[in-house]
């Protein structure tokens, strides 16, 4: 056997952090995924202690506040996850000369295009939560010379909590469900993102000329919370109906952007990653939910 290729997922027990852990890695790779207990990421001193124990190859980010109504209440909580401690990861990680890849969000931008958002395209957060990512992003992209930024979005799994699972859960007492349909986005398979992170660390951690910078990453095709509702009740075999609804009927502390498409073509590019559509992942999620159920 080769040598270990150690690799440190910080965040790695939330529901994109779960998915990497469940994602197929060579043989050699070694996943690390300290707890909050285990390693504390605020803590300067704790992560040069954690990269003096172990000589990690790659870092991947998926720690971060991610409350986004709780964040308007909370900015000082939320920038010291979403900005410093990724500020921290770059600096640690520029000092091992290692690899980066840091997740971001929709949520930069502020949804005013009429089309998917290209990695280029001006950033403008209209929300807190949205801030503190860009203020990581910007701190990540210049800490490091060798990191990765990439946004995802509508990020559902069969694991956490998160939009199929609570429209199912809704389902299961009631006939019609309001959904809001005039916000579009990304439907995006924790699985498929974590897939697609773990072929750009690794290309990162082989070839340090590796291309670097913004990437999108969400899987093809679009829909409203509405469709993507619709859809999930539909593959659930479920006679609920979606009532559709305006954002402006269910007025939250938090602005979302009313378009969070990403195009993903900087990805398929670089790194030869395309996502498949965003039906065929939920079809997956929702069947794993259905055996869960089943399951003694
Ligand atoms: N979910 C989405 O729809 C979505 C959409 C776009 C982008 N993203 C991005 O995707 C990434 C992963 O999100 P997710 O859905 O997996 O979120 P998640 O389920 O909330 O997981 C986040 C993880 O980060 C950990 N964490 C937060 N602050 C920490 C700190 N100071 N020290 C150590 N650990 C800390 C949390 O630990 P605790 O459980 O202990 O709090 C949790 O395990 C984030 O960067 C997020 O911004 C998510």
């Amino acid at each position: 056997m080769g040598e270990r290729v150690h690799i440190l997922i910080a965040g790695g027990h939330g529901q994109v952090g779960q998915a990497l852990a469940h994602a197929v890695w060579p043989e050699e790779v070694r996943l690390h995924r300290p707890t909050r207990t285990d390693l504390d990421l605020t803590s300067e001193a704790a992560l040069a202690e954690a990269f003096a124990r172990t000589p990690f190859a790659a870092v991947v980010n998926a720690a971060a506040f991610t409350a986004v109504d709780a964040a308007e209440a909370q900015p000082d909580e939320a920038f010291v996850a979403n900005a410093e401690v990724p500020a921290r990861l770059a600096e640690a990680t520029r000092r091992a000369g290692i690899p980066l890849v840091h997740i971001s969000t929709d949520c930069v931008f502020d949804g005013a295009l009429d089309r998917p958002y290209a990695e280029n395209d001006a950033t403008a957060p209209i929300s807190v939560y949205g801030a503190s990512k860009l203020a990581g992003e910007v701190a990540v992209l210049s800490g490091n010379p060798r990191a990765a930024v990439v946004r995802t979005a509508w990020v559902v799994s069969a694991r956490g909590r998160n939009f199929v699972r609570t429209i199912l859960d809704a389902a299961a007492s009631r006939s019609e469900l309001p959904v809001v349909a005039d916000v579009v986005g990304s439907p995006t398979s924790a699985d498929d993102l974590a897939g697609a992170l773990v072929t750009l660390s690794l290309a990162m951690v082989a070839a340090p000329s590796a291309p670097t910078g913004v990437y999108h990453c969400v899987n093809a095709g679009e829909a409203s919370w509405a469709g993507l509702a619709a859809e999930t009740l539909r593959l659930a075999g479920s006679r609920t109906t979606v009532v559709p609804i305006p954002a402006a009927d269910r007025p939250a502390p938090a602005p979302r952007p009313a378009n969070s498409r990403l195009s993903c073509e900087r990805l398929a590019r670089d790194y030869g990653v395309t996502m498949r559509d965003w039906r065929l992942a939920v079809a997956d999620i929702v069947a794993e939910l259905q055996r869960q159920r089943v399951a003694p």
